[in-house]
């Protein structure tokens, strides 16, 4: 058996409702055919999870265990060329299911895995069995928890930045909301391809912190004119 994380179902209204926690012991999963067995080291959280408990989400699993990123290590292969290629290995998830290749979009019925029907685990569970094709070598250079942390967010923010912004070195770019996950990838994105990056949050010391990682200035939206204190930030050259 091995421990998970659910939601507890209860009356109430999406967007009224903020469904309890329940820990649960599920059956170890099995691995079938081109599946690996991994042991979850890390796993990291998304606003999703908070609009799950709220049921503000689409297609919500009270059986399925929550999370959508996590990290772990192969303990469990299905074949001998699996076992060498994976066994002992720092792993990533991917956290979607139905989304392959295209710039366009899904190819087919997308859907990020955890709390929700479609798929059945989530990463807030010890053990999951998953094919082959859905890890990816941790990063060597990150510890497990900042692997964690990366899969959604980052890929959300990836395409976000490069697929369609089509971001390059030299130009300007604005992430609002600076404070949020997939924000805060954005521009580490944005900064590392050189360009030059503005910002808007609710929280100064957001925006401070937002400097520190390399953003070029800093506007409150909290504040009534505060696209007008955007444009004046803006290069003259390069308006
Ligand atoms: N997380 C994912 O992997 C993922 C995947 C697909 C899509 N999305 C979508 O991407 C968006 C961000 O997700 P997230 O997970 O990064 O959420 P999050 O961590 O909760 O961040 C949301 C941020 O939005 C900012 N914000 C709130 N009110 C604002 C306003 N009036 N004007 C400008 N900014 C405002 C806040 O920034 P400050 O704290 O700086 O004030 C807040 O931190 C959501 O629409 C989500 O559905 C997320």
């Amino acid at each position: 058996m091995m421990k998970a994380l659910l939601i507890e179902k209860i009356d109430g209204k999406p967007g009224q409702v903020y469904y309890p926690l329940k820990q649960v012991d599920l059956p170890k999963p099995s691995i079938r055919p081109g599946e690996v067995l991994v042991k979850i080291l890390a796993a990291a959280l998304n606003h999703r999870e908070v609009f799950i408990r709220q049921h503000l989400y689409p297609g919500i699993s009270f059986e399925t265990p929550l999370g959508a990123d996590g990290a772990g290590v192969v303990v469990e292969t299905s074949s001998p060329e699996l076992e060498r290629k994976w066994k002992g290995k720092k792993v990533v998830l991917t956290p979607g299911r139905g989304w392959e290749s295209s710039e366009e979009g899904p190819e087919g019925r997308y859907v990020i895995v955890g709390g929700t029907v479609g798929v059945s685990h989530g990463t807030l569970q010890e053990y999951v069995a998953i094919p082959e094709t859905e890890l990816e070598a941790a990063p060597s250079h990150l510890s497990i928890p900042e692997a964690a942390a990366i899969p959604l967010a980052g890929l959300t923010a990836y395409r976000a930045t490069f697929t369609k912004a089509k971001l390059r070195a030299g130009q300007n770019v604005l992430i609002t909301g600076i404070g949020g996950g997939v924000a805060l990838f954005a521009l580490q994105f944005a900064v590392a391809t050189g360009a030059t990056v503005f910002v808007t949050s609710g929280s100064e010391e957001k925006i401070a912190k937002a400097k520190k990682l390399g953003a070029a200035h800093g506007v409150n939206y909290k504040q009534a004119d505060w696209s007008k204190q955007l444009k004046a930030l803006l290069p003259k050259e390069r308006p």
